[in-house]
């Protein structure tokens, strides 16, 4: 592996601006390469380093349900990227299948059989680009990602597709063909505290009403986060009184002037709330009744997650539009709104395109991606481990400083919500929480997302991680954060 930077003074360059909403500088012991790396990335895109990590973990290679960093350290990946390698890092199947419909092949010349310069080589393979041309790979990823949505039972709704180069682009095409149906509905409800992205409409319905630059078309409803705020509640009735009065309210304001009504299974980024089954077919229930647009927000859910292929089947409902992204093509980028052929006509012709939509990596990706569902049994898989990593994780809460753990039952994805403790806000102990798993013992850790909503650890590791590694991992993970008890000095 190439060295990044061996110089971490970044000597030539300009000193690092002052800035308060920079978060502190990251460096971790005996992790020379990594800090180097940490240091120049800092300086030289410090607005983009995603969202604030105590770890800012510096990868170098990953395979199956591990990292590696440029120091030498593995660590244990339970974030899957985030929510995006299902099927594990860089799967010698995925690959090969990968290779295969792009048509790639070492060129001779790396193959040992010099013939000529380089530089007139070309390989003879799939386009990168397709702008304004078709590829047999993406009307082929789009008959085979609809053949499966379609054979998945609430999946009866969704006949075409609109494909976009990240999750918020497909989220904005949905809601775009949502109100191009009538342009007099322009009211749009997503259930507040929701992820769909940050960009344009995405951004617009994400969060609350308080949030910066809200758009006025967009109403936010509650979503029921007290009623499954720990797995012990999951089987406590629903009451859908509160909800029902607040839906009301919103017709009776609005009337027809509602069109779309958009929300995520269960709530991600907001802190992982996996709602009663009952809550969101209510809001189904509204929908039909009111002819409001159902765009169910899969691109974290979607391909395993909740236990079933799609979020959809595991609530029993059946959505208008459903979008997907992240596992979709296991790492490449991609994402599309998969939706009712009516709904998707009101777009004016090519009113959804853009440079990467559809194009032949991501479709490359797809194809990879179900093949490699329909030569494994992932689900299989997700079904025997989640009951060990859950039963773990509610063991964690025996450390005064765990108040909650949520989760999709029989998924691979859960939140573990932290309590203040010892005088020590929720937040820190969810931050120290993260570090300590990555720093470990040493030459092993486990990779954590930083805390949602400031106090949540997301635990989403790989569909294909083994019960042994899961075991082992827990354990772990048990130990490092009763570490954090001991270490503390401010706790009774
Ligand atoms: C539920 C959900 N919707 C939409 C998005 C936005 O996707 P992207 O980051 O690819 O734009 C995310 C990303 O985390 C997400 O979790």
């Amino acid at each position: 592996m190439n060295r990044v930077c061996e110089n971490p003074d970044l000597v030539g360059l300009p000193p690092i601006r002052s800035d308060r909403e920079l978060p502190e500088r990251i460096v971790h012991p005996r992790e020379p390469r990594g800090n180097a790396v940490r240091a120049l990335v800092q300086q030289l895109e410090p607005k983009t380093q995603r969202t604030y990590t105590p770890t800012l973990a510096v990868l170098s290679k990953s395979a199956g349900i591990f990292h590696w960093t440029p120091d030498g350290r593995q660590l244990y990946d339970f974030t899957s990227g985030v929510l995006v390698a299902n099927l594990g890092h860089n799967p010698e199947l995925w690959l090969e299948r990968f290779w295969h419909y792009l048509g790639w092949s070492l060129p001779q010349r790396l193959t040992g059989q010099p013939d000529g310069p380089p530089t007139n080589h070309f390989l003879p393979a799939a386009p990168l680009t397709s702008y304004n041309a078709l590829t047999e790979l993406e009307a082929e990823a789009s008959r085979r990602l609809l053949e499966l949505v379609r054979s998945r039972p609430g999946g009866k709704r969704l006949e075409q597709v609109l494909w976009a180069a990240s999750g918020s682009e497909a989220i904005i095409k949905a809601l775009w063909a949502a109100l191009a149906r009538d342009r007099h509905r322009d009211i749009i409800l997503a259930t507040r505290y929701g992820f769909h992205g940050k960009k344009g409409l995405a951004g617009a319905t994400t969060g609350c009403e308080t949030d910066r630059e809200r758009d006025p078309r967009v109403r936010f409803i509650s979503f029921p986060m007290n009623e499954c705020r720990d797995v012990s509640l999951r089987d406590q009735p629903f009451d859908p009184t509160p909800y029902q009065r607040e839906l009301d309210a919103l017709v009776a304001q609005y009337g027809q002037r509602i069109t779309a009504l958009i929300t995520e299974p269960y709530l991600g980024g907001g802190g992982s709330y996996h709602p009663p089954k009952a809550y969101l077919q209510l809001l189904q229930q509204y929908c039909r009744e009111h002819d409001w647009v159902l765009i169910l927000d899969e691109v974290q859910s979607a391909f395993g997650r909740t236990g079933k292929w799609f979020a959809f089947e595991q609530y029993e409902i059946e959505p208008d539009i459903v979008v997907l992204g992240k596992g979709l093509a296991n790492g490449v980028p991609g994402a599309v709104a998969v939706g009712s052929s009516d709904l998707f006509a009101a777009l004016d012709y090519a009113e959804g395109s853009d440079t990467y939509s559809g194009n032949p990596l991501t479709c490359a990706g797809v194809l990879a991606t179900l093949d490699c569902f329909a030569a494994q049994d992932i689900l299989g898989n997700v079904r025997k481990v989640s009951p060990i990593i859950e039963e773990e994780l509610v063991r964690l809460k025996d450390l005064p400083f765990v108040g909650y753990v949520r989760g999709e039952p029989g998924g691979m994805v859960w939140g573990v919500e932290m309590w203040d403790w010892a005088g020590r806000s929720a937040s820190d102990w969810a931050n120290a929480f993260v570090l300590e798993c990555y720093l470990g013992d040493g030459p092993t850790g486990i990779h954590l997302l930083g805390p949602l909503a400031k106090k949540v650890i997301r635990i989403a590791p790989p569909l294909v991680i083994t019960p042994e590694q899961a075991r082992t991992a827990m354990d772990l993970m048990y130990r490092w954060a009763s570490r954090l008890l001991q270490a503390c000095t401010v706790c009774p």
